[in-house]
């Protein structure tokens, strides 16, 4: 059977863990060519030699690097028609606790990171006969939770960004997000690890269970092929039913 992205050739960012690792495996098992990117260097070239793909270390937040990097990475792989922005940060805070500083950093790495990503990917992204951008947002996109004031302010204007450049760069570029409710990983093993979290999690959801890293990659698959070839400006939850509430 022939590969679903055999062919193609695409960047992750957030490769070393979770979500982003999770996708570079099954996009690799589906024949894509990959330049994996993390600020976790040991990990992200961990899983690169694992995969057989490109590793780089790069904070997504330092605009000057990124650049570098994935003027490199596009020059190596001959090309760039695809982006998968997963690099991203979590503070649960209440806002009268909140520091200012944490404040400027989700925002750096949630909306800024997909911001300087896309920029710097653009002229390859260009030369492609066809390139999508998925971008990893989150419920918090679309709901308020206990918090949340900086993190779903960074996810929310990460989906905006993503609808505001499915406009710009269509029709040979397409641009969804993602927003997963509770998914286990590294950024929610504080929850998933107690018994007593979990059940509270999943009893808030229709499907009465977490996510896992699978669920999340299987809607990059879709969003990265021309399976969502007349899809573009969305944002798909993928959440367990939980945001529509
Ligand atoms: N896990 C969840 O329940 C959940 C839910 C909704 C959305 N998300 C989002 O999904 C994405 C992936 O998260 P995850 O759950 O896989 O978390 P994770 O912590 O397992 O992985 C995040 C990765 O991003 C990397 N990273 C962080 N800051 C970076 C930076 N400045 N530059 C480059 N890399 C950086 C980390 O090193 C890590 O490898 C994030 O954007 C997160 O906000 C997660």
């Amino acid at each position: 059977m022939t590969k679903k992205l055999a062919s193609r050739k695409i960047l992750v960012t957030g490769a070393a863990s979770g979500m982003g690792r999770g996708i570079a495996r099954l996009f690799a098992e589906e024949g894509a060519s990959l330049a994996l990117l993390d600020m976790n260097e040991a990990g992200v070239l961990d899983v690169a030699k694992a995969l057989g793909a490109h590793g780089f270390r790069c904070d997504v937040t330092d605009r000057a690097g990124v650049n570098q990097i994935v003027s490199e990475a596009g020059n190596l792989l001959g090309g760039i028609d695809g982006i998968i922005n997963a690099a991203g940060i979590l503070d649960i805070t209440p806002f009268v606790d909140l520091d200012p500083a944490s404040w400027d950093r989700m925002l750096a790495v949630n909306m800024t990171g997909p911001f300087n990503i896309v920029k710097a990917a653009l002229p390859f992204l260009q030369q492609a006969e066809l390139a999508t951008i998925v971008n990893i947002a989150s419920v918090s996109a679309l709901m308020p939770m206990p918090g949340t004031a900086g993190y779903s302010a960074s996810k929310a204007g990460q989906v905006m960004f993503t609808k505001s450049i499915a406009m710009d760069l269509g029709p040979k570029i397409r641009a969804n997000s993602i927003c997963p409710g509770v998914i286990k990983t590294e950024m929610t093993r504080y929850l998933w690890e107690n018994p007593e979290h979990t059940e509270r999690a999943a009893e808030r959801v229709a499907l009465k269970r977490l996510g896992e890293v699978d669920d999340v990659a299987r809607a990059a698959l879709f969003f990265t092929t021309e399976d969502s070839g007349f899809t573009t400006g969305t944002e798909l939850p993928v959440d367990g039913g939980f945001s529509w509430r």
